[in-house]
């Protein structure tokens, strides 16, 4: 029994530093995928935006995420958990003058690229575990994660740690991928594509949706609103394909070679795409809840 939990917890660790290691080291490679620094998908409103334009879909998402916090004009304050290096921060900061945030990343790469494009700005982010901050409980206003819960399978720790955060009345908005059945129901195809993006993002799964909305009701949340935004979110992940192809161009007429990392990122957004077209097994979702 020791030596099963032992191996459970180096494993654990092991994914842990992986994760750690591959934001530190791929985190430059999205100024390829957003001038912003965007680490996520975009959102498509027709008539809007423009589906060739990638980086206005990436902020619309973080525009969308947003709305649905119903930030008041006075003054109030926001934490990012899993802030990459606070492209949603920055746009946050853009459009809510009466806003302080924080944000929390496990990579010290993108806390001192984040904290150094935020400079002069109300935004801080600190070397943080998102499901054990330091923060006193009812401190926020507003919480979000965008595409940044997954590394921890959406599990109920990091929701809980959320609710503990935020105010009573606070907002908690999530952006991601999830499954729509359990892990153990999917097909041959739709298991692999699921592995295969966890192993190359450093992800420990997918959550299932319905098992995450009764994690958010048992964590105490309300009000709980669940958006299948797949069709949305697909003309950003058209754009995996040519970004990677371009990626690779730029990196071989500079004669750069790629790092691991870099190649584990290409890898992650081919299976994402992968992903998206079982559409029976996965789904891009955005929640909201008070708690
Ligand atoms: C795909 S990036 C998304 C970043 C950002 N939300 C965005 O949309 O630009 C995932 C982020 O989650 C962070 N992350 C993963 N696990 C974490 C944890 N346990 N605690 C804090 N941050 C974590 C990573 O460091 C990274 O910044």
């Amino acid at each position: 029994m020791k030596a099963i939990t032992l191996n459970h917890l180096e494993k654990i660790e092991q994914t842990k530093i992986e994760m750690i290691d591959f934001y530190d080291s791929a985190t430059n490679d999205y100024e390829f995928w957003s001038k912003d620094l965007n680490m996520h998908f975009g959102y498509y409103v027709p008539f809007k935006n423009n589906p060739f334009a990638r980086n206005t879909m990436l902020n619309e998402m973080n525009n969308q995420v947003l709305n649905r916090l119903n930030i008041p004009k006075d003054k109030s304050n926001l934490i990012d958990l899993g802030c990459g290096v606070g492209g949603t921060i920055r746009y946050a900061l853009k459009k809510h003058k009466n806003l302080t945030t924080f944000g929390v990343t496990l990579s010290s790469f993108q806390v001192k690229k984040g904290n150094a494009l935020l400079k002069e700005k109300k935004g801080t982010i600190i070397n943080e575990n998102y499901n054990n901050t330091s923060f006193q409980t009812n401190t926020f206003d507003s919480a979000l994660a965008i595409e940044s819960l997954c590394h921890s399978g959406h599990k109920k720790e990091s929701l809980q740690e959320a609710y503990r955060v935020l105010k009573p009345g606070g907002r908690f908005v999530i952006a991601d991928a999830f499954l729509k059945k359990e892990e153990s129901e999917l097909c041959y195809g739709a298991n692999y594509s699921h592995r295969r993006l966890c192993d190359h993002w450093s992800l420990t799964n997918l959550g299932s949706i319905n098992n995450v909305k009764k994690d958010l009701e048992r964590s105490g949340f309300k009000n709980i609103t669940i958006e299948d935004i797949s069709f949305r979110v697909a003309p950003s992940v058209l754009h995996v394909p040519f970004a990677i192809v371009g990626f690779i161009l730029k990196k071989i007429v500079a004669l750069n070679s790629i790092k691991r990392e870099s190649l584990h990122n290409l890898k992650g957004s081919f299976y994402a795409l992968l992903s998206g077209l079982h559409m029976k097994s996965f789904g891009y979702y955005i929640i909201s809840c008070t708690k």
